[in-house]
């Protein structure tokens, strides 16, 4: 028995990095469905040839769009829904841009940008969240959303991505407040510093073999995935800390 036999899961920005893992991850512990959405198919395609390695008879739809195109939600969530006979278990809002590399400054950020971030890394969950309820509804299910330490510090030069993650964490405390009666869950994660694309991008001067491996920090997303979690809302998640404190506080 897995810990997620039977779940539908959909997963933004599940081509790369620590979605792909996590999909990866969900898969082995006998996810029935997932959803993963990225903008490049090609990858997508490439993670699901994976993921059917580990698990032969999970069903996967892949689904290339871009989660800060508000039509572009609309038909992931019901091509999802379609895949997965409307229902759905878990959300993770993982996809995410950190904007213009190198990070500008406030002052030098060109606004089309900033709006690009915001887009991609808050409305578009706010979004996704409001178009996948009704489907969640029913069976109670978790919504995760994926945050990071630039959403708690304003770090110079993490400008519109650090501001977007606050605001995530924000709005994911007031979903979490207005489900509270619901039976859906919604709780945040901060992975930490990884080894992928994005953070390389964010801090080229870096050594990224000191960062961790995203395979590595999947444990607390399938805890919140999973039923062991039930009951497990509005709390703020750091993955490589020690994260089953933060679930019985
Ligand atoms: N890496 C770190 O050290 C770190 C630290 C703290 C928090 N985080 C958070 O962890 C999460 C995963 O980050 P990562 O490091 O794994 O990033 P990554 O390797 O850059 O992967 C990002 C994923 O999001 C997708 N994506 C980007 N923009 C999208 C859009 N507009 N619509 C749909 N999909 C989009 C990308 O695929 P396409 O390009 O094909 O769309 C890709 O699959 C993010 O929420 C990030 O903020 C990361």
């Amino acid at each position: 028995m897995g810990k997620l036999d039977g779940k539908n899961i959909l997963i933004t920005g599940a081509s790369q990095g620590l979605g792909r893992e996590m999909a990866l991850r969900f898969a082995c512990e006998g996810a029935a469905a997932l959803s993963l959405v990225a903008r490049h198919a090609d990858k997508l395609n490439a993670a699901r040839d994976e993921i059917r390695k580990v698990a032969p008879k999970i069903d996967v739809v892949i689904i290339d769009g871009d989660v800060s195109k508000p039509r572009d939600i609309e038909r992931i969530v019901a091509t999802t829904l379609a895949q997965f006979k409307g229902k759905l278990d878990v959300l993770v809002n993982n996809a995410s841009t950190i904007g213009p590399s190198p990070m500008p400054y406030l002052l030098d950020y060109p606004v089309e940008d900033f709006r690009e971030v915001l887009d991609t890394n808050l409305i578009g969950p706010f979004l996704l969240i409001k178009s996948a309820l009704p489907a969640m509804i029913e069976r109670g299910g978790s919504i995760i959303n994926v945050t990071s330490d630039a959403g708690q510090v304003g770090y110079p030069g993490w400008g519109a991505y650090g501001i977007s993650k606050f605001g995530l964490e924000g709005m994911s405390q007031t979903w979490a407040s207005e489900l509270q009666e619901s039976g859906v869950r919604v709780n945040w994660v901060d992975p930490g510093s990884m080894n992928t694309a994005m953070h390389r991008a964010a801090e080229p001067e870096e050594d990224p073999s000191e960062w961790a491996d995203p395979a590595d920090v999947t444990d607390v997303f399938v805890f919140l995935a999973s039923d062991e979690s039930k009951g497990v809302t509005g709390k703020r998640f750091q993955a490589q800390e020690d994260w089953k404190a933060a679930a019985l506080a």
